[in-house]
């Protein structure tokens, strides 16, 4: 069996500041960030509490298990667990604890 390719995931902060990361294809991107050294946010590691979620500004994730935090207005906005999502092509990510954040709906807005 042949190893599952590895992909490039740029992660992108809310203050302009980015990462290159090469993720395996079998690696979820919260590990792969782990493993350099960048600090996400997480909690469960489940797909339960939504502490990781990221959104997608380009390419391919797909969840490993069912991500329960997530509604399915959240999964239509590219919203994504990176606890345990893995990469199906290159990507961009938007990720930091903002993120989490705008899946609450703003009575103010
Ligand atoms: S760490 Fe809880 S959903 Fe990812």
């Amino acid at each position: 069996m042949t190893a599952p390719p590895d992909y490039a995931v740029t992660l992108e902060w809310e203050d302009g500041r980015t990462a290159d990361l090469s993720v395996a294809g079998d690696e979820t991107v919260l590990a792969a960030a782990e493993r350099e050294g960048l600090g996400l946010p997480f909690g469960c590691l489940t797909g339960a509490c939504a502490t990781c979620t990221g959104q997608v500004v380009a390419g391919d994730l797909v969840h490993r298990r069912e991500p329960r935090a997530l509604k399915p207005r959240h999964l239509d906005a590219e919203y994504v667990l990176l606890c345990i999502a893995v990469p199906r092509s290159d990507c961009r990510v938007r990720v930091g604890a903002a993120i989490q954040r705008e899946l609450v709906a703003n009575p103010w807005k």
